[in-house]
């Protein structure tokens, strides 16, 4: 039986793009039922369709709270019955009912290591602190913002003269290559979480080391 795969997006959607392409390629188990974004405009919805995928907008601009657009985006997701939400670029903060609804069945992406960086701005704020790696972690999603159990932690370096846009772009890279092995890992059911660890049930390393960034 296929998992079903919702993915949220809020922009350009390549992740959604590296997502859906490695799970044709790998044969998963699986398949992107849907998509959803926040923004009419995100133009990763035009690929979506392009590619047949169904699509939806549930724009939080509609909605006079928080709460009211959270309600309107767990009808929108329940429609589509799914066994795993993917938070591909998807630049809300979901609120704590929300997320238990589909408690650790939400994986989202966020261009830091976390547990540095949360938040917004992460390239720019890397490059203030003068750190020397950077990249991107995929994780569980939970009701503490960019907090959840990590599955996998891709790594990049910080270059002397990167500017904001170059990491941005190396380190998305990353993400491209990370975050279909995170959610291979999860529809084939391999992974394992104690006290809020993540593991491999095969010991597979969680970790990519890309030193000039991801092939391209
Ligand atoms: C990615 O860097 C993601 O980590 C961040 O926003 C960007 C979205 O890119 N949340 P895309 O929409 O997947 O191209």
């Amino acid at each position: 039986m296929s998992m079903r795969i919702l993915v949220l997006i809020s922009g350009r959607g390549s992740n959604l793009a590296a997502l859906v392409g490695a799970a044709r390629a790998q044969a998963w188990p699986a398949q992107v039922v849907g998509v959803i974004s926040n923004r009419p405009q995100a133009a990763g919805l035009a690929w979506a369709r392009e590619q047949g995928l169904s699509t939806q907008v549930v724009d939080h601009q509609a909605y006079a709270s928080r709460e009211a657009f959270d309600e309107a985006l767990l009808q929108a997701c329940q429609a589509h019955r799914p066994d795993l939400l993917v938070l591909a670029g998807f630049m809300r903060v979901l609120g704590t009912a929300f997320v238990q609804h589909y408690e650790g069945r939400v994986i989202n992406v966020h261009p830091s290591l976390l547990p540095a960086f949360t938040g917004l701005n992460t390239h720019r704020r890397a490059l203030e602190a003068g750190v020397k790696v950077a990249g991107a972690t995929v994780h569980y999603v939970t009701p503490t913002l960019d907090h959840g159990p990590v599955i996998a932690q891709a790594v990049v370096p910080v270059l002397a003269h990167d500017t904001e846009q170059g990491l941005a772009e190396r380190v998305l890279q990353a993400e491209h290559a990370l975050l279909p092995l995170a959610v291979g890992w999860q529809v084939r059911g391999e992974l394992l979480t104690h006290g809020g660890r993540v593991q491999h049930r095969h010991a597979a390393a969680q970790t990519l080391f890309l030193p000039e960034g991801a092939p391209r």
